[in-house]
C-alpha cells in the first residue's frame, strides 16, 4: 500500500475495485463546495473537507510521529506546524507539553482539530490561513511541513510565497522542517489511469475503508492529479458507500528544493533521506529537508 493521494509513502500493487459492483451504490458527493475549486476547476470537492473521513484512514498512521515529536521536543521554543490538517502531528505535540501552534486551510479540518483537542483537555491555537499567505502574529523556532504538506503549493510562485511566510515566521537561527516524498522512477513509470489502493482502515460500524486513487501523472509538470474514491465496505465486505474527491500535488527534487530554499532567503540547508537521518541517496528515500534561518 502507498499514500500517493495524501502523501505518498511506499508502493504496491493492488487489484483493482469491482466497479461493477460499487457503481450502483455510487452517490452524488453530500459536501456542498469545494474550497480549491475556484483554483482548480476539478469536479470532485477537495478530499480536506472531509476531516472525520480523514481521521478514519490517517489517525493511526505514525510511520513519522516520532520524529515530529524529537524535532518538536528539541526545537527550544515554539512550534508552529503549516497545513495542520486535523492534528494527526500537532496533538501529540501538544500532549508532549511542547508550545505548538498550528494551520490549516480548510475550516473543517481546522474543526475538528478543535474538537479532538478539547475532548483531550489540550488548549490549541489553530488557525485558518493558506500556507502563501499566513501571518501568525510571531516568531518560532521551528516551523514543521509534515506528510507531503508541501506539495500542495503546485507552482513555483506557492512554493516561494510558503517558503517566504515561513522564513518570515521563524526566530533568528531557527529552521523549517519539511517531509516530501521523492519521486524515483518507480512513481512515474506506474501506468495512469489504474486505481491504486493506498490506504485501509478500520470502519467503526464494521468492515472497512479503502482509499483509491485514480491518479495522471504530468512527469514534465512533476504532476499527480487524482481522483479519490473512498469505499465503505460492510463486514462481508460488499461495498456500502463511495465518496469521490479530487486533488493534485506538485513534487519538487532535490537540488530544486534547495534552489528554492536559496531564493526564499534561508541562509543555509541541508536535504535527509529519511526519518533516521541518513542521506538522500535512493529515489526510495523520503525527503526531510531542514532549512535555517540566519
Ligand atoms: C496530507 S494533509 C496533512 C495534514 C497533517 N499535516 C498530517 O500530517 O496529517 C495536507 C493538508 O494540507 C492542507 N492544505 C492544502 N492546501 C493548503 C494551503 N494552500 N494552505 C494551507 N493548507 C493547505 C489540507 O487542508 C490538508 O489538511
Amino acid at each position: 500500500m502507498d499514500y500517493g493521494v495524501l502523501g505518498r509513502v511506499r508502493w504496491s500493487t493492488c487489484p483493482e475495485p469491482d466497479r461493477a459492483r460499487l457503481e450502483p451504490l455510487c452517490f452524488p458527493s453530500p459536501f456542498p463546495y469545494d474550497i480549491y475549486g475556484s483554483m482548480s476547476g476539478r469536479k470532485n470537492p477537495s478530499p480536506y473537507i472531509a476531516p472525520d473521513l480523514y481521521d478514519l484512514l490517517f489517525d493511526s498512521l505514525d510511520f513519522d510521529i516520532a520524529y515530529w515529536l524529537d524535532v518538536a521536543r528539541g526545537a527550544g521554543g515554539p512550534v508552529l506546524e503549516a497545513a495542520c490538517g486535523t492534528g494527526r502531528v500537532l496533538l501529540p505535540i501538544l500532549k508532549a507539553g511542547v508550545e505548538a501552534e498550528g494551520f490549516d486551510a480548510s475550516p473543517a479540518m481546522i474543526a475538528r482539530l478543535k474538537d479532538k483537542a478539547r475532548e483531550s483537555g489540550l488548549p490549541v491555537r489553530a488557525e485558518v490561513a493558506d500556507m502563501r499567505d499566513f501571518a501568525m502574529g510571531k516568531r518560532y523556532r521551528r516551523v514543521l511541513c509534515a506528510f507531503n504538506g508541501f506539495a500542495h503549493c503546485e507552482t513555483i510562485d506557492a512554493q516561494v510565497a510558503f517558503l517566504r511566510r515561513a522564513l518570515e515566521h521563524l526566530e533568528p537561527g531557527g529552521a523549517l522542517v519539511l517531509h516530501m516524498s521523492y519521486p524515483g522512477p518507480g512513481y512515474w513509470s506506474e501506468r495512469d489511469g489504474k486505481a491504486v489502493l493506498e490506504h485501509e482502515a478500520p470502519r467503526p460500524a464494521g468492515g472497512k475503508l479503502q482509499l483509491w486513487d485514480n491518479r495522471r501523472k504530468d512527469v514534465v509538470g512533476q504532476r499527480q492529479d487524482s481522483e479519490v474514491e473512498i469505499w465503505e465496505l460492510g463486514p462481508s465486505g460488499r461495498p456500502e458507500a463511495v465518496h469521490k474527491f479530487s486533488t493534485s500535488q506538485r513534487w519538487v527534487y532535490r537540488f530544486e528544493l534547495e534552489l528554492l530554499f536559496r531564493v526564499a532567503g534561508f541562509a543555509r540547508w541541508t536535504v535527509l533521506g529519511g526519518f533516521d537521518g541518513r542521506p538522500l541517496r535512493a529515489p526510495e528515500d523520503q525527503m526531510v529537508a531542514w532549512a535555517f534561518k540566519a
